[in-house]
């Protein structure tokens, strides 16, 4: 899912076409008090069932019983006849007990700091009791990536400058993550407990510790953090993954725009290179209020973002680590798979034109008998970064302190250099640069991978290769690789297009993908998702400006005569496993917004 802050296109979507403006929050408003009739006995429920919007139906999948949906413009989440998604819980609905309900017109921040956040890139579900396979119980744990300012709040303009310090301090701790306890009754409904001990917000003021190879450089020391190991809170938590030992592994995204990128007095130069290749951006405003925001106050800070955070959703006293061996990019996704070996591997995508796809590997093993001893894994281990030959063949790339190129001779002097750095030695390292990856996922079944790429509209003619096929690439790709002898650490990967996004009748799009129904084809893929029966589910962000359709959800065949191909939802209960988890799933945005802000 992407951010919108202040109004503005997608802060990501660097080069994007640009979006219709998001509502106001006074328009919304107004909305909402006009049908608040209507849906006043909804609103009083603390679940809401509404439709959501899933396409990818073909002649075969409506012999399967999946009636398809096609493309829609209509201002409402849409599902298919049989299939039923309902609003779990929304911004502002109290997670700590003792909360009221939520108010739009009286907010502060002590309430948003207890209550469930919105713009939400990953749902994370966790059963209970711990080490179960509980699909009725379970912990949800949901990010809350950016805020947009203009929808909170009813009677501001729309000026940074003229955000107030309440404000800010609402949108700092309305950003992180929420975890929930969540069951289904007998009915097959859900909700959420609503003083469970489990709950909890995570924000970007929640005291989180930094650990591995960077841990305590001078380049994360601050004013505030003499030891470079302590770090208040959390930014832009975007896609992300769960672990074999019951942790989240949450990505820390755009950082980039919460930072002042005026630098009225000189920074050494090495923090000011790194700065320079990640960019500061400020869409917030937050420096006004918060030295930390400001660059010139505190140099360092910007550099204590950018990487991918472990949660650990069982226990509500642990701190939340980042993990520095992961390298700091715009992560996008941390896809964990365990080897056969027992190392931890995690995928990671650099959610940026011309970015690159990394792959962690742990020197230690998984233990599952002893859930401590998994703790510190992803603390040591190699970090690599993905090249895509053109004969399909591909590479992984070891960012290594003193190997290659990564050596004083360029200015590196420790591996926590090259962490902290990594798009620069990802850059000397000769990777392939990608068209925006986003989130990754492992198919349980075959082990192979699969990376979204969701557009660059920057490519020239001259730039493309067959891992990022198309000039102006408007409707992004999808990539499949298998890793050699199909073991996650190995260092080379057989890889092929699996999707490039479009419409299959148009000649210009249609590569390698099958679908033949108006239904079927789609663009801007975004997340990524994969069932037990190992179909890939497939979420768009962007088709309201490519195709000028609403986002949608697709369910896609990897592997057999439909391979590529969207597919049907079968009708036995038993194999269909993503109906069964909570749906805050599909994003057809308006109406997402208006409910969002409902009053119970
Ligand atoms: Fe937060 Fe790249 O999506």
């Amino acid at each position: 899912m992407h951010a919108h802050p202040e109004g503005q296109t997608r802060h990501e979507d660097v080069g994007s076409p640009p979006q219709s403006q998001p509502e106001t929050f006074a328009s919304v408003l107004q909305t909402y008090i006009s049908q608040r009739t209507l849906l006043k006995g909804a609103a009083s429920s603390r679940v809401l069932t509404y439709a959501s919007s899933l396409l990818g139906a073909d002649v075969e999948a409506a012999d399967q019983g999946f009636t398809p949906l096609t493309h829609s413009t209509a201002d409402q989440l849409l599902v298919p006849p049989g299939c039923e998604a309902q609003i779990l819980i929304r911004w502002g609905d109290p997670i700590i007990a003792d909360m009221p309900g939520f108010d739009p017109r009286g907010q502060t921040a002590a309430k948003q700091a207890r209550q469930f956040g919105y713009n939400n890139d990953f749902i994370g579900f966790l059963p209970l009791p711990f080490g179960t396979c509980n699909s009725d119980h379970g912990l949800l744990v949901v990010n809350h990536e950016y805020t947009n300012a203009e929808q909170m709040f009813a009677d501001w303009d729309g000026k940074l400058e003229n955000k107030t310090r309440e404000m800010v301090d609402i949108e700092i701790v309305a950003h992180g993550l929420a975890i929930i306890e969540v069951q289904r009754d007998s009915r097959g409904v859900w909700s959420y407990t609503f003083d469970s001990p489990y709950n909890r917000r995570l924000t970007a003021e929640s005291p989180m510790a930094l650990s591995g190879p960077a841990a305590g450089h001078p380049w994360l020391k601050t004013s505030y953090d003499s030891t470079g190991t302590l770090v208040r809170g959390t930014l832009n938590n975007c896609a992300a993954g769960t672990t074999a030992w019951g942790t989240v592994l949450t990505a820390e995204e755009n950082f980039d725009t919460y930072f002042t990128a005026a630098i009225d007095k000189p920074l050494d130069a090495s923090t000011q290179t790194i700065h320079k290749r990640y960019g500061l951006r400020d869409r917030y405003g937050w420096a006004r209020f918060h030295d930390r925001f400001d660059v010139a106050k505190e140099p360092h800070e910007p550099l204590r973002f950018g990487w991918v955070v472990e949660v650990d959703p069982y226990d509500p006293r642990s701190v939340s680590i980042k993990r520095t061996a992961l390298g700091r990019t715009k992560h996008e996704a941390a896809a964990v798979v365990i080897a056969t070996g027992g190392q931890a591997v995690v995928y990671s995508g650099d959610d940026g034109q011309f970015e690159y796809l990394y792959k962690f590997v742990s020197s230690g093993r998984y233990d599952p008998t002893n859930r401590a001893a998994n703790m510190g894994l992803l603390d040591a281990g190699m970090l690599y970064v993905a090249k895509f030959r053109d004969d399909g063949t591909g590479e992984w790339l070891p960012l290594i302190f003193g190997l290659g190129p990564l050596t004083p001779a360029n200015s590196f002097h420790s591996q926590a250099e090259v962490l902290i750095h990594t798009r620069r030695a990802a850059d000397l390292s000769g990777a392939t640069k990608m068209d925006r990856p986003e989130d990754v996922k492992a198919n349980p079944k075959t082990g192979k991978i699969y990376a979204v790429i969701t557009n660059n509209i920057r490519r020239k003619p001259d730039q493309v290769d067959r891992a990022n096929p198309r000039a102006e690439n408007k409707l992004g790709h999808i990539i499949e690789w298998a890793e050699e002898g199909g073991e996650a650490t190995a260092s080379t990967f057989r890889w092929e297009l699996f999707i490039t996004c479009g419409n299959p009748h148009n000649p210009n799009d249609q590569t390698f993908y099958q679908g033949h129904t108006a239904a079927s084809w789609m663009s801007c893929p975004d997340n990524v998702a994969f069932d037990d029966a190992g179909r890939l589910w497939v979420a768009t962000d962007g088709q309201p400006s490519s195709i000028k359709k609403n986002d949608a959800v697709y369910v896609v065949e990897v592997e057999g005569h439909h391979r590529g191909r969207p597919s049907g939802q079968r009708k036995q209960a038993s194999d269909r496993p993503s109906l069964r988890m909570p749906l805050l799933m599909c994003q057809s945005p308006r109406s997402v917004r208006l409910h969002e802000i409902l009053d119970s």
